[in-house]
């Protein structure tokens, strides 16, 4: 049986949102003022002790981000917060905005001392605009405090915060489309490089982190240990998963790394409906692979979920039952990138449109062994040359789902 644990979500209910007083009754902003009496380059060794991944989708290792950001040569360096959480399934990052929107601002803050950062963007989707009123008041207050604006804590560094609205487009995620998105133009992702830590934002030097990234940063300088000593191999610590789909329970719950699926699903997410079958489980979102009840005992940490053949990414979990037929959920899917492609590359743009039709075709029983092929081909060249990520990933579910039910595709074969 297994337990959510409280490390990052440990302020959760603990005070007033509203509130900065009740933030620093519950030891709110000491972690800030420990971060200014270290040297930055040690809380980035910290962070690359505890093998932190970035939580936005791509895994990158926040600690050598950091330090490379650092290591960037340039003047008003900016810090950005991703909070578009576009990714299907996925919605643990408004959880941390709701709950402990100090503790996002504290963390920014003490990015912005470890990078050299003067400024700091939220770039929040704009269907949270229902929380834009308690992260504006919390910048506010944090201001009124001392803890934004000049000389933060009288070590002589300077750090506001700014609050964007998401383009409302899944691409707005991408790096570079929510800099253009910032800057003002329509979100399009360009060509890498000049890379965003070099020129991002207003052509500054720019890392961009994801909410959870950065929101664990306070509570690891505060209690190294409690983190240390959660998880499992090399994914250390914990984990914030959104579980979504035909569970009694969905949310968002916080795991141990190494919790296996099955506790996930079964335990804390209340089991499958009506105590029906698993027909898939995609984790990460639209852009993430699929695997079948197979995995219910793989533990959840980054190495073994891979060997499964499927990835943490985002932290969604989507459960499907069997009453959804795996190729209508792909149609599904492909839907989704079919109307998210920003179009401005041929191999995104024609080929999301091309396997909508290929699996619209293989539903009436009409399409041929060759639009098999062709569809995999297809999914191959758009991973090798698609401009951004989007195209890059869009194939994922469709990839791995051609490996996990092979019967699917199979020509006069039988249909999951
Ligand atoms: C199409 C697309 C959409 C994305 N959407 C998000 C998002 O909503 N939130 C997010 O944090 N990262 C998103 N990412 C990943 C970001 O580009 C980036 O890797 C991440 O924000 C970096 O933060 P991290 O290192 O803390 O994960 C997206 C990437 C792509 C390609
Ligand atoms: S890969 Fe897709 S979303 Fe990305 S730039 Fe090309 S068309 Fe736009």
């Amino acid at each position: 049986m297994s337990t959510q644990v409280r490390f990052l979500t440990k302020n959760f209910g603990a005070y007033d949102t509203n509130s900065i007083g009740a933030y620093m009754n519950i030891g709110g902003f000491k972690a800030l003022r420990k971060a200014v009496t270290m040297d930055p380059e040690d809380i980035c060794t910290m962070l690359s002790d505890a093998k932190i991944r970035g939580r936005g989708g791509a895994e990158y290792p926040l600690g050598r981000k950091w330090s490379q950001a650092r290591a960037v040569k340039g003047e008003n360096k900016v810090i950005i917060c991703n909070a578009d959480e576009g990714e299907t399934t996925t919605f643990k990052d408004r959880e941390l905005i709701k709950n402990d929107p100090f503790n996002l601002i504290e963390a920014m803050i003490i990015a912005g001392f470890v990078c050299g950062a003067t400024d700091g963007y939220i770039y929040m989707r704009a269907e949270y605009a229902c929380y834009r009123p308690i992260l504006l008041n919390a910048i506010r207050q944090a201001k009124n405090y001392g803890f934004l604006g000049e000389n933060i804590l009288g070590k002589g560094f300077d750090f506001n915060i700014h609050l964007y609205s998401g383009g409302g487009a899944y691409v707005c995620g991408e790096g570079t489309a929510l800099i253009r998105s910032i800057e003002g133009k329509a979100g399009r992702p360009r060509m890498k490089p000049p890379f965003i830590k070099v020129s991002g934002v207003f052509a500054r030097p720019t890392c961009l982190n994801n909410v959870e990234s950065l929101s664990l940063v306070p509570h690891l300088l505060l209690d190294q240990d409690t983190y240390m000593n959660c998880g499992m191999g090399e994914s250390i610590g914990t984990k914030l998963v959104s579980v979504a789909g035909n569970v009694n329970n969905p949310g968002v719950f916080e795991i141990p790394f190494g919790t296996t699926i099955r506790d996930i699903i079964y335990n804390l997410a209340g089991g499958i409906q009506h105590d029906r079958e698993i027909q898939l489980i995609q984790f990460g979102g639209a852009s993430g692979k699929v695997s079948d009840a197979s995995i219910l005992d793989t533990p959840y940490t980054y190495d073994d979920l891979r060997a499964a053949g499927v990835m943490v990414g985002s932290g969604g979990l989507l459960v499907i039952d069997k009453r959804t037929s795996v190729l209508d959920f792909l149609r599904m899917n492909q839907e989704f990138f079919s109307e998210e492609s920003c179009g401005q590359c041929t191999p995104c743009r024609e080929g999301n449109l091309h396997i909508k039709i290929i699996l619209d075709k293989l539903a009436k029983g009409e399409a041929t062994e060759q639009d098999i092929k062709t569809m995999s081909t297809i999914a191959k060249v758009m991973s090798m040359s698609s401009l951004c990520g989007l195209g890059e990933t869009a194939q994922n579910t469709l990839q791995s789902a051609m490996k996990k039910f092979p019967e699917v595709f199979a020509i006069g074969g039988t249909k999951a």
